[in-house]
């Protein structure tokens, strides 16, 4: 695996294998790589040529009191597990060469970057669609595999790509989770093992949304009572949100249709965390 750490290193590769009519393949991550990532990697590998992984651990998806600091690194562990997968190529700028003194460019997907997380962490996808329009630049793939755990960061990005025209097929993969259904997340590192089992509990509240979803109830407000209310039963565990969106404008909808997206967040202890599934799939 060739490891660039600089975007002129990383383009000469880039080009180089496109040169060689291989196609591209661009896992973006921010790194503490777990099954989740690596499910993404080994969807890329199946139709890609070339699969390039970009680790960074971008700032300005992080709100001034959130964990960017604290934020897991693993490089060493990262990059073997990489080669384990037989990843050609990895990027893995710092933040001064993703964005150098003065930077003020920002791509903003309106109206949509304001929703769901974008309504309790304000700036973050923002700051998560202008470093992917970074990296689609740098790397130009033929197309970007992305994780449903964040479902609205897929919505933002495929509408990111309509609107601003990019040539990069954006794949979604399903949500790899433990045996008993927590979402894999490297924030998952922060629980202890109390809060490892309250954290079932999102889990758990998007079943009992989904089983009174299949025995006929549609009635979005009886839907999103039914979830709130089984986080409720985790007395330590604070909501931030719940709710149940279109999948892909991430308007609030009043009926839940297949295809709805039923989308969690919240607090255990300190750690935010998300999940999601799509009703009737
Ligand atoms: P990160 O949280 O590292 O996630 C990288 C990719 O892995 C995302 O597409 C995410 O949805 C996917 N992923 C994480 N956990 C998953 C799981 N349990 N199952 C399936 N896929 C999972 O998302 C980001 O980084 C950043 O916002 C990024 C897109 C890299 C921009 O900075």
């Amino acid at each position: 695996m060739k490891i660039c750490k600089t975007i002129r290193e990383m383009r000469e590769q880039c080009e180089a294998a496109r040169r060689d009519g291989k196609r591209l393949g661009l896992v973006p991550t921010m790194g503490a790589l777990h099954e989740g990532h690596l499910s993404l990697v080994r969807t890329a590998k199946k139709s890609y040529g070339v699969v390039a992984v970009s680790i960074f651990v971008n700032p300005t998806q992080f709100g001034p009191n959130e964990d960017l600091a604290k934020y897991p690194r693993n490089f060493e562990q990262d990059c073997e597990l990489l080669e384990k997968e037989r990843v050609e190529l990895l990027f893995a700028p710092t933040v001064e060469e993703m964005y150098p003194q003065g930077v003020v460019t920002w791509v903003t997907v309106e109206g949509l970057s304001e929703k769901l997380d974008g309504s309790s962490r304000p700036g973050h996808f923002r700051g998560v669609t202008t470093v992917v329009a970074k990296l689609f630049h740098i790397v130009q793939p033929d197309a970007a595999i992305f994780g449903q755990k964040d479902a609205a960061q897929v919505a933002i990005i495929r509408r990111m790509v309509r609107d601003l025209k990019f040539a990069v097929e954006i794949v979604a993969c399903p949500i790899v989770r433990e045996r008993d259904g927590l979402a894999l997340s490297s924030r998952n590192a922060y629980l202890d093992l109390t809060q490892r089992r309250q954290a079932q509990v999102l889990y758990r509240s998007l079943m009992r949304v989904e089983e009174m979803w299949e025995a006929g109830e549609k009635n979005v407000t009886k839907l999103i009572e039914a979830g709130r209310g089984e986080i409720g039963r985790e007395r330590s565990v604070r909501l931030d949100y719940f709710e149940i969106v279109d999948a892909e404008n991430l308007d609030t909808v009043t009926n839940a249709e297949r295809g709805a997206l039923v989308a969690v967040a919240a607090f255990v202890g300190t750690t935010r965390l998300i999940d999601n599934v799509v009703l009737g799939e």
